[in-house]
């Protein structure tokens, strides 16, 4: 069976550094290309992270792509609280020497999704959604020609983690996520109902500490200084491990469980901007337009990460 053609969209972030590496890892994906936007940290930062994470996995030769410096309207919201100044704090890398594609990130999408067959490309989206809202408006035939969206975003029974309402992807920038939560593109979200069961704790990580390897010691270094902040916040034994959700799911969707159901985003309100208001019990007669996930085997997603990282 040939490889599933993705392109991932990031802001590195640690947990995008996971998500990545696994992807990398992974024979029954071929990544097209790298599509780096606004989020945890500044473009010029998540364009350098990326690169940083391909050549930490050994692959100089992934198409990384700068994207979006801002959300569509909103003023850029960074979280360096959660990953510090350089967003992958935890460990020093060398600077990258791979180069950045001259391309925008928003033509290579939309150069892609037309050059391959209707259904040949899905998309992971691991920070806001600015690159692709920003495709399918200039090039609103591709909204067809997307096999599928997986998406890490959103909250609903969780609640929020940038505000009480919302979820810092779907918060930065709303009104991409309205545009792509409207397109009608099959949609899988991975929102913090289900990663906040995907805790980093201590027996999880030993099996990176354990590796031996400079990417075993990586994600081990990444999720030591990524958790200390939820971990107090949250007082459980280890962080959500957000990003990594979305590529396992491409792997071992028998790990996930969720619920077919309407979600729209809310815009108006300064109070509940960005929240993914899910009609879970279905009480509205609005289309379910998108696989909510609430569940995860933790254990199974910890042992996926450990084989195939370990790989590396
Ligand atoms: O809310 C968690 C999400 O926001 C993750 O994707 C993390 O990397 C940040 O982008
Ligand atoms: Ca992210």
């Amino acid at each position: 069976m040939p490889p599933r053609k993705i392109i991932i969209d990031t802001d590195p972030g640690q947990d995008d550094a996971v998500a990545i590496l696994l992807a990398l890892a992974a024979p029954e994906l071929q990544v097209l290309g790298i599509t780096t936007v606004a989020g945890n940290v500044p473009l010029a930062l998540t364009a350098r992270n990326a690169r940083v994470i391909c050549e930490l996995a050994g692959r100089p030769d992934i198409f990384v792509f700068a994207g979006a410096d801002r959300p569509l309207q909103r003023t850029l919201v960074t979280a360096e609280h959660v990953h510090g100044k350089t967003g992958l704090d935890g460990i020093a890398l060398p600077e990258p020497r791979m180069p950045l594609q001259d391309a925008h990130a928003v033509d290579f999408i939309v150069q892609t999704l037309r050059d391959e067959p209707p259904g040949a490309v899905t998309v992971c989206t691991l920070g806001p959604l600015t690159n692709i809202a920003m495709a399918l408006q200039k090039a609103p035939d591709i909204a067809e020609r997307i096999a599928a969206i997986v998406l890490m975003g959103g909250a609903y029974f969780e609640v929020g983690n940038i505000t009480p309402a919302a979820e810092f992807n779907i918060y930065v920038d709303p009104e991409a996520a309205h545009k792509v939560f409207a397109s009608g593109i099959d949609l899988t979200v991975m929102p913090l109902d289900v990663t906040h069961k995907a805790l980093t704790t201590e027996t999880h990580l030993q099996a990176f500490r354990d590796m031996g390897t400079r990417v075993g010691d990586a994600v081990a270094a990444w999720t030591d200084f990524f958790e200390r902040f939820d971990k107090e916040k949250y007082a459980t034994p280890g962080a959500p491990l957000h990003d990594p959700c979305v590529i396992a799911y491409l792997l071992r969707p028998d790990l996930f469980s969720g619920r077919h159901v309407n979600v729209e985003i809310e815009l108006h309100s300064a109070l509940t901007r960005g929240m993914t208001v899910a009609d879970w019990w279905g009480v509205t007669p609005r289309r379910p337009n998108a696989m909510f996930m609430g569940d995860v085997d933790a254990d199974g997603f910890f042992a996926l990460l450990a084989e195939r990282i370990g790989t590396l």
